[in-house]
């Protein structure tokens, strides 16, 4: 391994297909923000992997920036965290070749996302979109990273990282550290407004609360929010999934259990504890909406973070790739 003695590294990153959604916030970004101290984190905008679908290349390369200031509008200290756009540090495509050479065709074709996406995007089914595993491995293991917070849909390619570095390994000797999936406890699986048997995606606005949302436009969501004909606000997954997830969001955005929030609103309607989510998540989103904006009319400051992002990821990044290269056998440049 590349630094017994360093602090534990953390490695995660969004795709800039969409603005940010209140998903992404309490799935992985909130936990992305409390790991700073602790560990020794690299945050990514992985705009390679958004291309596994169709995107507008203008809309691509200014939803990347506006990432970067959503990023540090929540939380995320450059001072603190490596913070980078995937495609400036070519040793991702690099490595994701090398890794796809270790993976099976068949463990791909096993992977959900893969799956739903392909039906998505029936007439656009790509390569990239089949392999989107093998890159997301590369991204993960150039850094060595020990954990990737993530929400649960995550957890199956953090296993397949996990297999192919083991196969890799297990090959050559201890050439990458396992990162283990770091899933939260609350908000791991943010649910669709519109369809609370979903999770909440970009791809579905209807049914999505977006970071940059003004507040009457997520009162107007909260308040079209699928519920159920029985009138009681209590967690039940099976049987009332989009009052309980309306709770999970609530708890996420306040810091309350289950149980607190099943109190506060016992005997209130839907309505009131509709507007009451609503108010708690405009608590939370408002300040970042504000921030994100302010530091958008700043892009000097926006491009002096993600080049020095850069630069201090592919330090790291080319450490790793050498010691892969040599490891399989190519003559050193
Ligand atoms: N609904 C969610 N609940 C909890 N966590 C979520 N994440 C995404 N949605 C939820 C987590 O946030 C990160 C975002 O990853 P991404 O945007 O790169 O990929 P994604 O999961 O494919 O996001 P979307 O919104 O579903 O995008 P589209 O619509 O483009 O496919 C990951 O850590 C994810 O777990």
């Amino acid at each position: 391994m590349e630094n017994e003695t360093r602090k534990k590294r953390i490695f995660s990153g969004i795709q800039p297909s969409g603005d940010l959604t209140l998903g992404s916030y309490m799935g992985a970004i909130s936990n992305w923000v409390a790991m700073q101290d602790e560990y020794d984190c690299v945050y990514c905008i992985v705009d390679m992997h958004a291309i596994t679908v169709r995107q507008d290349p203008a809309e691509l390369r200014r939803r990347a920036l506006a990432q970067l200031a959503q990023y540090i509008a929540c939380g995320l200290d450059p001072e603190k965290s490596i913070l980078f756009i995937q495609s400036h540090v070519p040793q991702h495509a690099e490595l994701s070749w090398v890794l796809g050479c270790y993976t099976q065709f068949g463990e791909l074709s096993r992977m959900t996302q893969f799956k739903q996406k392909s039906q998505q995007h029936a007439d656009n089914i790509t390569a990239g979109l089949f392999t989107y595993p093998v890159l997301m491995a590369a991204d993960i293991l150039l850094y060595q990273a020990d954990a990737v917070p993530v929400g649960a849909d995550q957890k199956q390619h953090v296993e397949l990282c996990r297999d192919v570095a083991q196969r890799f390994n297990g090959i050559y000797g201890d050439v990458f550290t396992l990162p283990e999936p770091f899933i939260p406890k609350i908000g791991a699986r943010v649910m669709s407004l519109a369809d609370p048997a979903n999770k909440m995606s970009k791809s579905d606005p209807d049914g999505c609360v977006f970071l940059m949302d003004a507040p009457d436009a997520v009162r107007r969501k909260f308040k079209r929010a699928v519920t159920d004909c029985d009138s009681s606000v209590r967690f039940d997954r099976e049987a009332k999934p989009g009052v309980s997830n309306l709770l999970t969001i609530f708890c996420a955005a306040t810091g309350s259990t289950l149980e607190q929030a099943e109190v506060e609103f016992a005997g209130q309607g839907y309505g009131a504890f509709k507007s009451a989510v609503a108010d708690a998540v405009i608590a939370l989103t408002d300040p970042i909406r504000t921030e994100s904006q302010k530091l958008m009319q700043d892009k000097a400051y926006l491009e002096n973070i993600y080049r020095d992002g850069a630069a201090r990821a592919a330090a790291i990044a080319r450490r790793t790739l050498r010691k892969v290269y040599k490891k399989v056998g190519f003559v050193e440049r």
